[in-house]
């Protein structure tokens, strides 16, 4: 199969190019579209062949639930058994945007999206191209971020096309991604709500809205083989160059010397800070900067794409900086730094 790569300029000049992802959605196809936070590989939510065609395309495990997006908060009724008030607070206050609420499904929402459960999760992204896109289709789309399983997010469409050229019809080439990481989860269906997945909508924004909220203790550990989670997304080695990635916590000066002591005999490259860069620079050793250090959200705005820069130049051993917990973006970032690592963390 060869993929269309769609270069889009605006809505009115590409509306040809929307209708025809639009048709090809309505007949059974998948095709790859920007979003807020990273590309989504989308199909009908409501049909059970098209959704196995996702699973097909990125080899992902058949028991990892989808998102399914929509346009209009009126639709979120229509798929689930209830809307509860707190899911009305979060919309009011954070949709369109990079939030996905986890609610009890109904009927029209076929197991295939849910990978069984009774549950769905659903999001209202903010980008246009996206929006777009849904509404040509004319039903909400089930969409998991458009990389192979267990590669990182997506964050531009030449990340999309490196995995998944031959193995989709369409990609629809939106630019960067703003926000860099996947949305923040939160699960609306317990006694309190509780994050899953910690995202560009914060924990203290949450909180700000809705009280008192649990925070799923696997956002910042290791996964047990065989343990219970509450999503299956976080089993999954996820976001992960080939080569080992560790974290090293501890001063600039401390970090370098321990990069230098642990590189001999291997080829050993960084991921590090925009501040840091230059102290590797008559180190032989290579770095790729994320970001600031007193910037998160540029440190979610790169570090997908960092990674695969790293993995490109296929490094034995990714020493990797994180930044400090704080009330922002922070969390995020550790979160999915911390699972490219396996938690894998040395002080210095
Ligand atoms: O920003 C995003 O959310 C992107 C864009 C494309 O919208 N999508 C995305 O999808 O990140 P994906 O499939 O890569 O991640 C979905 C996560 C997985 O960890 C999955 O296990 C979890 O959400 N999930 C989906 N449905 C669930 C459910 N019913 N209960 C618990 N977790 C669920
Ligand atoms: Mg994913």
């Amino acid at each position: 199969m060869t993929t269309q790569l769609i270069k889009v300029r605006g809505i009115m000049e590409n509306f040809d190019d929307f209708v025809r992802a639009g048709n090809l959605l309505k007949n059974g196809e998948v095709v790859a579209i920007p979003t807020e936070t990273v590309y989504g590989l989308a199909a009908s939510a409501f049909s059970p062949d098209a959704v196995g065609k996702i699973f097909k395309a990125k080899g992902r495990p058949q028991d990892n639930p989808l998102i399914v997006h929509i346009s209009d908060f009126d639709d979120l009724a229509k798929i689930t058994e209830e809307v509860p008030e707190s899911a009305v607070k979060l919309a009011e206050n954070f949709w369109p945007g990079p939030l996905t609420m986890i609610l009890k499904k109904n009927e029209k929402i076929p197991l295939e999206v849910t990978a069984g459960l009774s549950t769905v999760a659903v999001r209202f992204p903010s980008h246009k191209y996206a929006r777009a896109v849904i509404e040509a289709a004319g039903v909400p789309l089930a969409a998991p971020s458009a990389n192979l399983s267990g590669k990182p997010s997506p964050t531009s469409a030449q990340h999309v096309m490196r995995d998944l050229a031959g193995k989709i019809p369409m990609i629809i080439d939106g630019g960067e991604c703003e926000v860099g990481l996947e949305s923040t989860v939160i699960d609306l269906t317990g006694e309190k709500p509780m994050l899953l997945r910690p995202g560009a909508v914060t924990l203290s924004e949450l909180c700000r809205v809705l009280g008192d909220i649990l925070v799923n203790p696997k956002i910042s550990e290791e996964v047990d083989d065989g343990e219970m989670v509450a999503s299956p997304g976080m089993k999954y080695k996820h976001y992960s160059p080939e080569a080992p990635v560790v974290i090293i916590d501890g001063e600039a000066d401390a970090f370098v010397r321990y990069v230098m002591a642990n590189s001999e005999g291997k080829k050993a490259a960084v991921l590090c800070f925009d501040e840091e860069k230059e102290l590797f620079s008559d180190t032989g050793i290579s770095a790729v900067s994320y970001g600031s250090k007193s910037n998160p959200e540029t440190l979610a705005h790169g570090l997908f794409s960092a990674l695969r820069t790293l993995d490109e130049m296929s490094p034995d051993i990714i020493y990797a900086r994180e930044p400090e917990l704080s009330d922002g973006m922070e969390l995020a970032v550790v979160n999915r730094l911390g699972r490219a690592a396996a938690f894998n963390r040395i002080s210095v």
